[in-house]
């Protein structure tokens, strides 16, 4: 077990995992079983998959578990294993531990979970054909295309990952309780990267220090750290390091998640220096929009539509272009004439769960279907309706990004913009905040801000 699989729930929050996971357990067998009644199959069948190799080398990419495969169990480091689901069996595990003296090997099965499955271990991937189902035409199998094996390919019919898709939107029991140690991870490691900024530090010397106190590496992260100083908060997926530290640190934008059993978290922050020319102003555009973000988390309740809420926060982002003197229209003709677009130009967030941009953002039902996003607004990750289980990030930021900023200027609606305000603070690069909410019956669960007081 590694050092961020030991990682403690809060004194006194332990949950016990054995119900939880139970329960998580039959939640997945009936939403298999489900799934394939629907595509005409009888087993589902989920390869962990094999690292792909990089090309003329023999060094593979770092391994990237199937999230099906991950959705049943902690595992998140077994190339070559295999699950499968026949309704009304016990799942089985067919699990590959190689003999291998070049590698680490796969750790025998152990924790909460292992009591419910049939574990079988293998030693050659090549085994596995006899511990999976005989008749292969009869199987539903979810996999990447070089898990393949003899007699096995991986097939993902489209009816059996719309049903599953559609499902893993509503997070079980246990499913929280590993958001919320991966949110208690990631938000320990954002304390240590302020201090680190606070201190002069350089990105690359951030990051450092946010991976020490993560205790994960990079490839266990859920995505690539954004850390930016200055302007390069302006980039939105800026993942260069600089090595030397900027003359003058302005700004400290850092979005960075931590990864637990499998789930994500995924946080944004944004810093202001203190004491330098105009970090005061900074810092109060910073707490507008700290504030603004905090009404939209709270508009996170059942029966919200969720692009209804995206172009709600273009007009609290406009509403505070306006109070600092960036521009001089209502919140309404900003978001009109594209204005709010320029300064806001992604999406309010997105599902989170076993994937940081978790799937089924998109979907109209569990057949299926694409809900469309609404006109001219392309990067806008989710268009369903808000529904308790639902777990959704809410990141609203305001941006001085030069390509975007000289296209506006070059439209009528440029008239509307203090040039001059936007010249003061292109220094700052941009704001985000960014925080994890889950949908309930009743007020939303914040996971990144309660993380943030559990650990003051
Ligand atoms: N960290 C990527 C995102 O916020 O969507
Ligand atoms: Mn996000
Ligand atoms: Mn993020």
């Amino acid at each position: 077990m590694r050092a961020s699989d030991e990682e403690p729930f809060m004194p006194g929050q332990h949950p016990d995992l054995h119900p939880l996971y139970a329960q998580h357990l039959m939640t997945l067998q009936r939403n298999a079983t489900a799934a394939l009644e629907r595509a005409g199959c009888d087993h589902l069948v989920i390869a962990a998959g094999q690292p792909a190799m990089q090309f003329l080398d023999d060094r593979p990419y770092p391994f990237a578990v199937n999230p099906h495969f991950k959705h049943w169990l902690p595992v998140t480091n077994a190339p070559g294993s295999w699950l499968v689901h026949t309704p009304g069996e016990r799942p089985r595990l067919i699990y590959l531990q190689p003999r291998d003296y070049w590698h680490v090997v796969p750790e025998a099965p152990a924790g909460y979970w292992v009591e419910h499955f049939d574990i079988t271990i293998i030693r050659e991937p090549a085994e596995a054909r006899a511990h999976l189902p005989a008749d292969a035409t009869r199987c539903a199998v979810i996999g990447e295309a070089n898990a393949a094996i003899d007699g096995f390919v991986p097939d993902n019919p489209q009816a059996v990952l719309d049903h599953l898709h559609w499902h893993r939107a509503y997070k079980t029991e246990y499913e929280l309780a590993m958001m919320r140690v991966a949110s208690r991870i990631g938000v320990r490691a954002h304390r240590a990267a302020e201090y680190a900024f606070r201190s002069g530090a350089s990105e690359f010397d951030i990051h450092m220090a946010y991976l020490a106190a993560a205790r994960q590496t990079d490839n266990e992260l859920p995505y690539g750290n954004i850390i930016a100083l200055n302007e390069h908060g302006a980039i939105l997926h800026y993942t260069d390091l600089a090595h030397a530290p900027p003359a003058i640190s302005h700004s400290f934008l850092i979005d960075a998640g931590a990864s637990f059993h499998g789930y994500a978290s995924d946080i944004t922050r944004t810093h202001a220096a203190r004491g330098v020319h105009r970090a005061s102003a900074f810092q109060s555009l910073v707490d507008a929009v700290d504030e603004a973000q905090q009404r939209l988390a709270a508009g996170v309740v059942a029966g919200q539509s969720y692009p209804e809420l995206h172009l709600r926060a273009h007009l609290a982002l406009a509403a505070i272009l306006r109070e600092h003197g960036f521009i001089r229209c209502t919140p309404e003709s900003a978001l009109e004439s594209g204005i709010s677009r320029a300064f806001f130009p992604h999406g309010l967030g997105h599902p989170i769960g076993l994937q940081v941009h978790d799937v089924a953002g998109f979907q109209a039902s569990e057949a299926g279907g694409t809900i469309p996003r609404p006109a001219g607004h392309p990067y806008l990750r989710m268009t369903r309706t808000l529904e308790p289980g639902m777990v959704v990030t809410i990141e609203p930021g305001i941006y001085f990004i030069d390509m975007l900023l000289a296209e506006l200027r070059a439209t009528a609606a440029g008239a509307d913009v203090d040039w001059g305000q936007v010249e003061e603070f292109r220094r700052f690069g941009g704001i985000r905040i960014e925080d994890d909410v889950v949908c309930t019956d009743g007020a939303p669960e914040n996971l990144t801000r309660d993380a943030f007081s559990q650990l003051a």
